[in-house]
């Protein structure tokens, strides 16, 4: 019996023969039930026997149980170094990959990112940036207005009053965010991606127009990664005085327009609570698909919004 325990291969055969003698009718339970009427030897040496058979087959069947799982593990073996072909691996957009490298720089020059919510108020849209009620940028063909009065925001510049309000100057901020109009084109889509620059503190710090074009060439020439040809035109916008927009020399001929900019305008700050006789500052803005298509070579701004991954693919975007 002992080695007939010893020398089963299987778990099922193992159970059976234990049924046999364990179980109910088990040929050792018999045996037990007949104890009574054994002398004291007998009974000891049954005891004995009793106690060995069940340790025997508790001994083979963690041994076969040990033989089972090596077994599974042998032959469910995963091998984790296998090469297979890489599919559809994912990429940042290149949209969002522009973002965090400008971010990354205006950080480096001290700006702290805001953002604010796309479905803006007529005050942060319009009126606290000093813009008139005739203003064209309030006109319902250029501008998604809203039943109750709100509009989706057109510039980031509202997020600038939106940081005025909420963290009082001396500030530096940038504003990220999508801005809207109604416009579409080849270089225009309804929704773009705007990015708005401000810094604002005591006049006796001295922040010129010098200073907003240092810093927006830093800016450009970092981000494109290369000296630039940059002029400076006089301009307007209801929110800075003076105004200028800058252009940057594109393809060794062409001039590009890529921000507006100016001193932030006394009336501006007034509105967020600001007195222009201890303060003054630059603030500028610009589209981050406008840069971000000069970067990639890109013609037609609305491939950016189509979600197409064929063209994810094939634009050279992928890491
Ligand atoms: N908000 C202007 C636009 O959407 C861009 C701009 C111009 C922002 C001058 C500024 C600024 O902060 O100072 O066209």
């Amino acid at each position: 019996m002992q080695d007939k325990i010893k020398n089963i291969e299987s778990l099922e055969e193992l159970q059976s023969l234990y049924t046999a003698t364990f179980g109910k009718n088990g040929t050792m339970t018999l045996r037990l039930r007949e104890m009574s009427k054994m002398s004291a030897d007998e009974r000891v040496e049954l005891n004995k026997e009793n106690a060995t058979l069940r340790e025997l087959f508790k001994v083979r069947q963690t041994e076969l149980e040990q033989a089972a799982l090596m077994q599974k593990l042998k032959t469910e073996f995963v091998d984790v170094t296998l090469d297979t072909e890489p599919k559809n691996r994912g990429t940042l957009h290149p949209l969002t990959e522009t973002l965090s490298q400008i971010g990354a720089i205006l950080e480096s020059l001290g700006y702290t990112m805001w953002t604010g919510p796309e479905i803006e108020d007529d005050w942060h849209n319009f009126t606290a940036l000093n813009t008139p009620s005739y203003h064209p940028a309030r006109d319902m063909q250029d501008s998604f207005f809203l039943d109750n009065g709100n509009v989706l925001r057109t510039q980031t510049s509202a997020i600038q009053i939106r940081a005025m309000e909420g963290n009082g100057v001396p500030i530096k901020m940038f504003g990220v965010g999508r801005t809207y109009r109604k416009e579409m084109d080849a270089t225009h889509s309804p929704m773009f991606g705007q990015i708005e620059g401000l810094y604002v503190d005591k006049i006796d710090a001295h922040i010129t127009m010098s200073d907003l074009v240092a810093t927006i060439r830093t800016m450009l020439e970092r981000y494109f990664e290369r000296k630039l040809e940059m002029r400076i035109r006089p301009s307007y916008f209801p929110f800075t005085e003076p105004s200028i927009e800058i252009d940057i020399k594109w393809n060794g001929d062409r001039w590009l327009e890529i921000a507006g900019a100016g001193m932030v305008h006394p009336n501006v700050l007034r509105n967020c609570g600001v007195n222009p006789d201890e303060y003054q500052g630059f603030a500028f803005g610009f589209g981050w698909d406008r840069i971000a298509m000069l970067k990639f070579g890109l013609d037609d701004i609305r491939q950016f919004y189509d979600g197409d991954v064929r063209w994810l693919k094939n634009s050279g975007f992928e890491a």
